[in-house]
């Protein structure tokens, strides 16, 4: 990438050229070269309210947890290949659950002023029904120092774990699942409600369904393509609740915006491209679009339930409370895959990148382009779109910089083009644990040291990026309030 060698170019607090140099430079293949644009001007185009802040989820930072994936991080597969890479286990993680006052203070030394985190179902009810209170009493503590320091918490209540209960009976395949989780998110409502406006019910079931249930390559280790697109279908419903849940009972608004809770999804999307002419290619690309890009949005948009694949899987099914049951769109997106037909698989293709395409530590394609594609075609569903999380592991962080940078370009056009980019959050605000890719995959603006016992974090030179974003946003906020 060009945007490589021009990484660390002396900005100078320079505007940049024009938007209509980037699309020239688009047009004729060239790559788009984010240090030409100030962060001033990156943040330029987007509304006042733009939410600018990082994400983790509990399960990868807090340490010792007992649940569905901290079970299966024990395990090895058939042929004898640990779950997940290495042999790697989460173990202590990032030991947030002791050191969530530092998390707080990276944070604060980042400027940010939103966090996307996660409450993990596991601790708060370890057994069905019951309520673990110290458990409560310290997402408590943690959501009242972000708020003294002027950090609004966006929450995700079901990020990949589960109890250990819920998953032994069953998990998503039991017929009381959804009724149990809309249970554990009304307490979570009650209890935190006050101090919580920003919930994310569950974060993306698309890749939950594939990578349970039919890939098999993550908890509860399923390969049954019938069964995954039945969770996903229960995970709609589950969303459908567990929304009415929190619209019925946090009412409270924490931080006197007049909003007292805003709900969504967290919906993963990556842009499917055909490998070559072959119709074929185009076949496969265009049904892992419709499966995975499209069912879920749709559904919620109409509440009407359609996951096909020909030949395997139709499910056509209306649940009204789904209707509408989003305030936001919440958008992940990292990565574009090239497929092309194989016949001698069960999902007959295959994904690949081909050769010369930049990529990240963990094999992902870099394709900021992507993020434009994406929002684009979201906007259509007339929501605000917030993304929820985008990022690179870059242990190196040789390219996160200028990943960050091309994103934020990619937004800046979208608003540009009226699309109603309300935030960004980026994953992750400090290395953790990458599901199967164990600690192998360094996502963080924070490094941290998973050999020290004291799990230090230390800011990597691609912070200060968004350590600047946050700076012209402020300013803006400013500037405003003085006009
Ligand atoms: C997303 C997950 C998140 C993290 C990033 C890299 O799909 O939601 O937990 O693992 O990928």
């Amino acid at each position: 990438m060009t945007a490589r060698r021009k990484c660390g170019a002396e900005r100078g607090g320079r505007e940049g050229p024009p938007l209509w140099a980037a699309l020239v430079a688009v047009a004729c293949s060239k790559p788009w070269s984010p240090s030409e644009y100030s962060e001033a001007a990156l943040v330029a185009n987007v509304g006042r309210g733009f939410a600018l802040g990082a994400a983790t989820a509990a399960h990868q930072i807090e340490g010792g947890n007992d649940n569905d994936w901290s079970a299966w991080e024990a395990g090895a597969f058939s042929s004898g290949r640990a779950h997940v890479k290495g042999g790697d286990r989460s173990g202590l993680a990032c030991d947030s659950w002791n050191l969530w006052e530092r998390d707080v203070g990276v944070l604060r030394e980042l400027g940010l002023r939103h966090y996307r985190m996660s409450i993990e179902w596991s601790r708060l009810v370890p057994v069905r029904g019951g309520w673990d209170e110290a458990a409560a009493a310290r997402y408590r503590q943690m959501f009242a120092l972000m708020r003294q320091s002027g950090i609004a918490p966006a929450v995700t209540l079901h990020h990949f774990t589960l109890p250990r209960w819920f998953a032994e009976r069953g998990g998503w395949e039991h017929p009381e699942a959804v009724a149990d989780f809309a249970d554990y998110v009304a307490r979570a409502a009650d209890q935190f409600g006050d101090q919580v406006d920003r919930w994310i019910t569950i974060n993306e079931p698309n890749v939950y369904a594939v990578l349970g249930y039919m890939d098999g390559k993550w908890p509860p280790g399923v390969q049954d393509a019938r069964r995954g697109a039945r969770v996903l279908a229960t995970l709609l419903r589950a969303h459908a609740e567990a929304y009415a849940t929190l619209k019925a009972r946090d009412t409270r608004d924490a931080d006197g915006d007049g909003v007292s809770s805003e709900v969504g999804i967290a919906h993963h999307a990556r842009v499917f491209q055909p490998g070559s002419i072959n119709p074929l290619d185009h076949l496969v690309a265009h049904a892992s679009d419709e499966f995975f890009n499209q069912a879920v949005p749709e559904a919620i948009a109409t509440g009407r339930i359609r996951i096909s694949v020909p030949g395997t899987i139709d499910i056509d099914e209306t649940y009204p409370g789904l209707t509408g049951a989003w305030d936001f769109f919440g958008l992940n997106s990292y990565t574009r895959d090239h497929m092309r037909v194989d016949l001698g698989t069960p999902s007959l293709s295959q994904t690949y990148v081909p050769d010369g395409k930049p990529t990240t530590d963990l094999g992902w394609e870099i394709y900021p382009e992507g993020l434009l594609e994406l929002l684009r075609r979201y906007a259509r569903y007339q929501r605000p779109i917030v993304i929820l999380e985008n990022g690179i592991a870059d242990r190196s962080d040789l390219q996160r910089a200028d990943y960050i940078r091309l994103h934020l370009l990619a937004i800046t056009r979208a608003a540009r083009e009226g699309i109603p980019v309300t935030g960004y959050y980026h994953w992750s605000l400090m290395d953790n644990f990458e599901w199967a890719e164990g600690y192998s995959g360094r996502f963080g603006l924070y490094a941290v040291d998973f050999d020290d016992p004291a799990r230090r974090r230390t800011a990597r030179d691609s912070a200060s990026v968004i350590r600047s974003l946050a700076g012209a946003l402020a300013g803006r906020a400013a500037s405003a309030t003085d006009e």
